[in-house]
């Protein structure tokens, strides 16, 4: 890891070098590489979005209104991005979302973006509808932070297992998503008519449940379908109120974070129900179209929240800039979600080193640049919201 300014100097010295020609640089690049690699569906599955899209592009957008605003003649000869978060050292402010389903990008599935993110340092956040299960994840990971992302099941006895095991696996925070308790509608999935979890992908975690098995007739070998949509159905909780989450913040001795918040009613009532941070997302646009960005959320939100918990946001964070407009404007750390799903399908772990690395090194470097030292130093000084 790049920690001061001049070994990303190093870095862009050696630009010239083939080997650094190899893999993309930017998101578009990254973007277009995958692309061109996947079959239509499984790239349209991570591409798409609800709707017309409209929230997807608003995420993105929500950042280029927003310019920062450097000082000059500040010592910016060493500089530090690193954070802690709930007593973790973060090498830089971000992590990587939890992203399901990942054999559908690369043969290896969350394996590689687990240890590119322990190699990194980085935190990982391994989705509730990995392909591989919890336990095979932490194992890749070894001492590394992780944490676990639950879609609430319905049944509070499979709602206890995903929670033991994830802490008997070493996660060490459980983050709530509660944005998805019906899947958004998805015109790239619906014209391709796909739905990876219905050929058994994205199911490591249920069909490796002793609760989850129980509920079965037959072994989802023997009945892969109805086991597929027995888990399905699960995650379709359409009852989950905050009652249910108190259900989950009982059940845990682990922080727990809620995922999915935009509203800053919503951020007051999670700090009642003994939420420990909130993650403003709006699930990269995959779920309400026409809901607004998350950018433009967060404001907001740190305004109710009053620095009490934890806020991070994801959704359209492409670069150092976005990351540090997001801190400037109240949030501890961002998530990366597309730009590692990416690069896992063009190079597998190594593709998703290299976002991370670059990220770490264009963030850092973005932070000297603009006259801070370190992410205490960021401030809303920092950000002019253009008209
Ligand atoms: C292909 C794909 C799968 C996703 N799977 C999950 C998931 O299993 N659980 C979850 O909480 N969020 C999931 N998300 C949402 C991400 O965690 C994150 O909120 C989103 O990617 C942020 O938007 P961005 O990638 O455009 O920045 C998924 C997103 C994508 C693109």
């Amino acid at each position: 890891m790049a920690n001061n300014s001049e070994d990303i100097q190093m870095k862009i010295y050696k630009c010239g070098d083939e080997a650094a020609k190899l893999l993309p640089v930017s998101f578009d690049e990254w973007e277009k590489r995958a692309k061109e690699l996947l079959a239509a569906a499984p790239f349209g599955y991570v591409y798409g979005a609800a709707g017309a899209g409209h929230t997807h592009q608003a995420n993105v957008d929500a950042f280029q209104k927003y310019r920062l605003r450097p000082r000059i003649c500040c010592d910016i000869s060493k500089c530090d991005i690193s954070t802690t978060i709930f007593g973790s050292k973060l090498p830089a402010p971000f992590l990587l979302a939890p992203i399901g389903v990942n054999t559908i990008l690369h043969h290896d599935g969350e394996i590689a973006p687990a240890k590119a993110a322990a190699k990194s340092g980085i935190p990982y956040i391994l989705s509730n509808v990995s392909s591989i299960p919890l336990e095979k994840v932490a194992e890749a990971m070894e001492d590394s932070v992780r944490w676990f992302q639950l879609y609430p099941p319905k049944n509070h006895d499979l709602t206890k297992s995903f929670l033991q095991r994830a802490e008997a696996a070493g996660y060490s925070a459980i983050v709530v998503t509660v944005d998805s308790t019906l899947l958004g509608w998805r015109e790239t999935d619906l014209r391709n008519a796909y739905l990876p979890f219905l050929t058994g992908q994205g199911m490591g975690n249920y069909f490796t449940d002793p609760i989850f098995c129980s509920m079965l007739d037959k072994s989802p070998e023997k009945d892969l379908k109805k086991a597929v949509l027995t888990a399905l159905e699960e995650g379709n909780n359409t009852c989950f109120t905050w009652k249910e989450f108190d259900f989950i913040r009982e059940h845990t001795k682990l922080p727990v974070l809620i995922k999915g918040i935009t509203h800053p009613d919503d951020a007051i009532l999670a700090l009642e129900h003994g939420v420990d941070g909130i993650i403003v997302s709006n699930h990269g646009g995959r779920q309400l179209d026409g809901a607004m960005a998350t950018l433009d959320s967060l404001p907001l939100i740190s305004e109710v929240i009053k620095g009490k918990i934890p806020i991070l946001l994801d959704s359209g964070v492409r670069r150092g800039a976005d990351v540090i407009k997001a801190i400037a404007l109240g949030a501890s750390a961002v998530l990366i979600g597309r730009p590692y799903a990416y690069a896992l399908a063009v190079a597998g772990e190594s593709g998703v080193k290299e976002v991370i690395n670059n990220l770490i090194a264009e963030t850092e470097l973005q932070l000297a640049i603009s006259g801070r030292s370190s992410i205490p130093d960021i401030d809303q000084s920092l950000v002019c919201k253009m008209r």
